[in-house]
């Protein structure tokens, strides 16, 4: 199955009762394993997660460290947009170059970087002030 496909297929898991916008990712690590996220709402709103953040928590939880490729998927008018937040948690993870296919469920794909997404994005550098 494709990433984006198993992105579709987690993406019916989705949780998300006040938006009604769900969302699915699929995070693939450099070791080759897949790792699923979906959005999970919460009714106090700011609780809710990003189905990219649930794929990059289970990415961790399982051992990963390194992302290899990133897709997701919703019911929108254009490919979905992952938030700043979660363009940020992408960046973590992964090289500037990886692919990240953002798609909508009637078959619309848009394929850039996480380079693209988020550039100059907060990064590690900053942190060397000792
Ligand atoms: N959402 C995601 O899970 N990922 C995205 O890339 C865009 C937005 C979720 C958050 C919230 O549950 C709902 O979609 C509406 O913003």
């Amino acid at each position: 199955m494709s990433l984006i496909e198993t992105a579709r297929a987690v993406r019916e898991n989705a949780y998300a009762p006040y938006s009604k916008f769900k969302v699915g990712a699929a995070v693939q690590a450099a070791s080759g394993t897949v790792y699923v996220g979906c959005n999970v709402e919460n009714v106090a709103y700011p609780e809710g997660t990003c189905a990219e953040a649930g794929a990059i928590a289970a990415m961790i939880a399982g051992g990963d460290t390194q992302i290899a490729a990133v897709a997701v998927i919703a019911d929108s008018p254009q490919p979905v947009s992952p938030c700043g937040g979660c363009r940020q948690k992408i960046a973590e993870f992964a090289d500037g170059e990886v692919v990240v296919t953002l798609a909508t469920t009637d078959g619309t794909v848009l394929k850039t970087t996480v380079g693209k997404l988020l550039p100059g994005g907060f990064d590690a550098d900053y942190m060397s002030r000792v």
